[in-house]
Formats: structure tokens, C-alpha cells, sequence
């Protein structure tokens, strides 16, 4: 990315000091569609991100300059919604009238550049990524005197926790339109080099689980199917577990959500379940043991396990879930047969998007050929492969 503060200069002229924060992207390991089932996720925060460069100002105004769209956008707080606003200025807005709610931060205006290299629509959290980076805008223009530094101490400057602020991002993602769990906006505040974070999204206690870097590689391979049509099949999933939860209930009034549903209640109930829900609950309950195992298998440097582990999840979510497709299965097929993958599995909502896999370092290359080899010719789509670390997460830069 170009320095982003000349790139303020550039824009908006000599303003004042610049501040930069920014906003990690993510990928998921393991437990996908459990977060908003009170489950389990293995997530990793990414080096891509999201970042502003920004200046208050005096004006309750927030204006924004957009690299991606090459567009200026402007909204005043405290204000509704501009009519014609463009869709990418209804994160920043959305973000600003939560924590307006929540009513911690004193809002101050800000002008900003906002730029970013997670790819939009792949599944890696570009949106989550967004909002945080637009809460630490909001944050650091109405506390300027907050030193760079992790989210953690500019969120306690405002008498927040960072899972409180993780909360309230997907609250405005919920106000764009999809009614997402807490993973992605979560691990954009709190990933940590080196680690996946394996998250209880039910009360938001975690553990940071080391990944051996040196035995084995997370990539990332973007399908270049783009994830069309998924906020409403999103949406209807969720419904999905909502029925299985209140059809459950009946056998056992504590069930408050699938997380609550053990295998043997699920086993003993779901011949009467309705077929489709029958299937998306399997999915959950079967995916939130296989998160805490994943979790058990990386701390005993079980790999192996590990990877099957990623292989079955990737089977029911085609199978039961129902959120894989044809080109994310080629992938993930062409991904276990290459000699050194551990496993491989659509990471993220699904409906296009990326796969993730893990694998020997030394089988990193002839992953990337196999893909390369065959991808393109039975899809007509072009693969983006990335040799992915696990980065920290949220902060101040600058
Ligand atoms: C999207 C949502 C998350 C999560 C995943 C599926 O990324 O934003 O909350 O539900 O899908 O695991």
C-alpha cells in the first residue's frame, strides 16, 4: 500500500498530524457457521487489513475519501442516512450510529483516506475488517491523545472492552444486511501472530493456539467466484437452526442454542426433525466438536488430525450445510490430492469465496502448480493462492 498519509496530503492537503489505524482481515481454520449457533471458531487474523488515514476535524462531519472506488463520501453524525449514499460509506455510517447508541464515544468528525487489500466479496472478512477500522477512526478522532498501540487500550480510553466493540461492529454489519455471528469482526480485534484464536461465541472467552509455521503452512486460494446471492441463503440458514433450536427445546428446555444440543439429545430427536433442518443442525453440532478437537489436535502438534478434521468439515458443509459449490469443491479435491496437504476446506460463509488448507511447507509449490494446472482449464477462472501468517490484530499504527 502507498504511504497512507502522503496519500491524505495528496487528497485532502496539509491538515494537521496524520493517524492510521488499521483492521485485519481473516481466515477461518475450523467451526464455521457455529457463531452464531453460541459455538466454537479457530479463526486467524491475516496481514491484509483495512486502514484510514485520518485527521479530525472540528465539524461533526465524517469524509472519506475511498481508494478501492476512487470516490469521495460524506455523512454527518448523528444524522440519517443520506439517500444517495453509496453502498461503501454505509459501513462507516452504520458504525458510527451504534457507538452513537452505545453512547461511549463522544463523536468527532474526521476526513480520512481509507484504503485496503482484502479482497472484497472472497470471504476474508473484508467487510468485518471495515467496520473495525471505521470504529478505530471514530475512536482515535474523538480521543486523539490515545498513543498508537493495540485496539485494546484506545477501546478502554472510551470505556469499552474489545469484545464489547467487536459487538457492536457486527451490530452495524446486521444493519447492512446480514445477520453474521461475531467471528470475524472478534478475531479482526484480537488476532495474534503466530495464533489462531479459538473463540467460545458465547460468552467470548478465548485461547490463542500456536500454529507451527515451520511444519506447516496455511494457504489461502480465492476461487474468483464471487459470493453472489449469499446474503439471503445466509440469512435462511440461520433460520434454519432457529427451528432446530426451537423443535429441540421441546426435549430439553435448556437448549437456548445448537451449542446447547449434545449428540446423543440430536441423535435420540432428529428422526423428527424436518429433513433440511435435521441436516443443518447435524452440520453445527458435528462442527462445534470438531473446533474444540481441532483446537486439542494443534496443541499436540497433531497435524494429521488436524487435517482430517478440516476434511470432514468441508464435507459437511457441502453435504448438510449446503454453502459449497463446484468450483470450491474442485479446489479443495485438486488441494488433497497434492503429497504433503494435511487438509483443505471452504473457509468463510461459503457461496464462493476462498478455501483454506493446510500443508508441509515443502508441499506449498506443488499445491500452488496443481491448482494452477488444473483450476483454470475446468472453471475459466483465474485462482489467487496466498502462503498465508497468522498477523496481530487491530491497531493504531500511527
Ligand atoms: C461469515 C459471517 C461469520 C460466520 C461465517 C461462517 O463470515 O460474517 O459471522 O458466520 O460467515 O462461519
Amino acid at each position: 500500500m502507498a504511504d497512507l498519509a502522503d496519500r491524505f496530503r495528496a487528497v485532502f492537503g496539509d491538515a494537521g498530524a496524520v493517524r492510521i489505524v488499521r483492521a485485519p482481515g481473516r481466515v477461518n481454520l475450523i467451526g464455521e457457521h457455529t457463531d452464531y449457533n453460541d459455538g466454537f471458531v479457530m479463526p486467524m487474523a491475516l496481514e491484509t487489513a483495512v486502514r484510514f488515514a485520518l485527521v479530525p476535524q472540528d465539524e461533526p462531519l465524517v469524509t472519506l475519501w475511498s481508494e478501492q472506488f476512487g470516490e469521495r463520501g460524506e455523512f454527518r453524525l448523528g444524522e440519517p442516512e443520506p439517500a444517495d449514499a453509496p453502498h461503501w460509506l454505509r459501513y462507516p455510517m452504520k458504525v458510527a450510529e451504534v457507538l452513537a447508541e452505545s453512547r461511549r464515544a463522544g463523536m468527532r468528525g474526521f476526513r480520512a483516506v481509507v484504503d485496503g487489500d482484502v479482497p472484497v466479496g472472497s470471504g476474508l472478512s473484508s467487510s468485518a475488517a471495515y467496520e473495525v477500522a471505521s470504529a478505530l477512526a471514530l475512536l482515535t478522532a474523538a480521543k486523539p491523545e490515545v498513543p498508537a498501540g493495540p485496539a485494546a487500550a484506545l477501546a478502554e480510553a472510551h470505556g469499552l472492552s474489545t469484545g464489547r466493540l467487536a459487538a457492536l461492529c457486527q451490530q452495524a454489519e446486521h444493519r447492512v444486511g446480514i445477520r453474521c455471528g461475531i467471528m470475524d469482526q472478534f478475531i479482526s480485534l484480537h488476532g495474534l501472530a503466530g495464533h489462531a484464536i479459538l473463540l467460545d461465541c458465547r460468552d467470548l472467552s478465548f485461547q490463542a493456539v500456536p500454529l507451527p509455521a515451520d511444519r506447516a503452512r496455511v494457504v489461502v486460494i480465492n476461487s474468483g467466484v464471487a459470493r453472489r446471492l449469499s446474503v439471503g441463503a445466509y440469512n435462511e440458514r440461520r433460520r434454519q437452526c432457529e427451528e432446530g433450536v426451537r423443535l429441540l427445546r421441546k426435549f430439553d428446555k435448556r437448549v437456548q442454542a445448537l451449542r446447547d444440543v449434545s449428540a446423543d439429545l440430536f441423535g435420540a430427536h432428529e428422526a423428527g426433525l424436518p429433513e433440511v433442518v435435521r441436516r443443518r443442525c447435524r452440520h453445527v453440532i458435528t462442527e462445534n466438536a470438531r473446533a474444540l478437537e481441532s483446537a486439542e489436535a494443534l496443541r499436540a502438534g497433531d497435524l494429521e488430525r488436524f487435517g482430517r478434521l478440516m476434511n470432514a468439515s468441508h464435507d459437511s458443509l457441502r453435504d448438510d450445510y449446503e454453502v459449497s459449490g463446484p468450483e470450491l469443491d474442485l479446489l479443495v479435491e485438486i488441494a488433497r490430492g497434492v503429497e504433503g496437504v494435511w487438509g483443505s476446506r471452504l473457509t468463510g460463509a461459503g457461496f464462493g469465496g476462498c478455501t483454506v488448507t493446510l500443508a508441509r511447507p515443502e508441499a506449498v509449490e506443488p499445491l500452488r502448480r496443481a491448482i494452477l494446472a488444473r483450476y483454470p482449464k475446468e472453471t475459466g477462472l483465474e485462482p489467487q493462492i496466498w502462503d498465508s501468517e497468522a498477523a496481530d490484530g487491530a491497531a493504531i499504527e500511527v
